[in-house]
């Protein structure tokens, strides 16, 4: 049997360094993604990627998923070790989305990988836990759920109200006339060897004094005694109401207040979070002084990559667009004989 696995990338709207405390976030597909497509049956897995050097070549079972190489053949490998699939898969992968630029490419691979092995997605949630699994194996990092929870649980046309302690996903339209915009500063980013570890560290070392960031109000976190720590609890309180601000203020129609708080969340995560960067910083500024432009911000970790826009879908824009439209739906498998 032949089959084509396909998953997209995401791009969060507002509500980021939020899920691995308990708390909202607003992400939304996007129309770029992974695709993986092969022969199941034997009891290898062998994947060739077009756009990354070397193979994934596997065992059924894996037992050391960080000892793979090459090293991107560890997210292939955590998703094999987390499914344990019956049988194996022997294809290509092939990606319309950039790499290590903050769009989730490895949570599009790891669920595409899934999919093609045979994961069942009648629990998107259960699946996208697994693959949150096969991330941790692979790269050590403590991420959160965002990423693979809205490649699975994706809505056409919708933003995605998560709530990252219930893992409830909210779909929410986006309003008509309304595009979403992708835009690269053109920096490479990777979580492994990044501070994203060392603030899920500091959001514990919060809790341990505040009690759970996501019961915390921006009140609570002037209290903190540390200074570092009190502007991280500041980011993750005031950044837990800006995304139930900007559910309010789409779903009014305001599209200035909704672009304003987007705006002040990017000032929240350089400032307070400090993840940003100076080119993040200078392309947030050059999209905010466009017209037809409502906000803009960093989106995902930080560190690098890419910045997201709400804008009017007549904007022209000056800046790398790396993709611009409305959001797309989940992952999807075909099965061809
Ligand atoms: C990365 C992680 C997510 C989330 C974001 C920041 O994308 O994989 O779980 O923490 O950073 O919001």
């Amino acid at each position: 049997m032949t089959v084509t696995a396909w998953a997209p990338g995401r791009v969060n709207l507002v509500g980021d360094h939020t899920d691995y405390t308990g708390g909202l976030a607003l992400p939304l597909a996007i129309g770029l993604g992974v695709e993986v497509r092969g022969d199941r049956g034997s009891d290898w897995v062998m994947l060739g990627s077009s756009a990354m050097e070397g193979v994934a070549e596997l065992p059924l079972v894996v037992s050391d998923v960080g000892a793979v190489e090459p090293a991107w053949a560890r997210y292939v490998a955590g998703v094999v070790a987390e499914l344990g699939p019956d049988d194996g898969l022997s294809g290509t992968i092939d990606s319309t989305l950039p790499l290590g630029r903050g769009l989730s490419s490895s949570a599009a691979l790891e669920v595409a990988v899934a999919l093609a092995l045979g994961a069942s997605v009648a629990n998107p949630l259960a699946l996208a836990q697994l693959c949150q699994r096969a991330e941790h194996r692979a790269t050590g990092v403590p991420s959160g759920i965002m990423d693979q929870l809205t490649v699975l649980a994706a809505v056409e046309d919708s933003l995605l109200r998560l709530d990252c302690r219930s893992l409830s996903v909210t779909p929410l339209a986006l309003p008509a006339g309304v595009e979403v915009v992708v835009a690269d500063s053109g920096t490479e980013r990777t979580l492994v060897g990044s501070a994203y570890g060392e603030r899920v560290a500091e959001c514990a070392r919060v809790e341990a004094e505040l009690g759970p960031l996501r019961d915390a109000t921006p009140q609570d976190a002037e209290r903190v005694a540390d200074p570092v720590l009190r502007r991280r609890a500041r980011h993750v309180t005031t950044e837990n109401a800006r995304v139930d601000a900007v559910v309010a203020a789409l779903g009014s129609g305001d599209l200035r207040h909704a672009g304003a708080l987007m705006v002040a969340s990017h000032a929240s995560l350089r400032d307070d979070y400090e993840v940003s960067t100076p080119a993040l910083d200078a392309l947030v500024q050059e999209l905010r002084g466009t017209p037809g432009v409502y906000g803009s911000r960093l989106t995902g970790a930080g560190f690098g990559g890419c910045v997201v826009a709400l804008c009017d879908a007549s904007a022209a824009l000056d800046v790398p667009v790396v993709w611009r439209g409305r959001p797309t739906g989940p992952a999807t498998l075909r099965r061809h004989t």
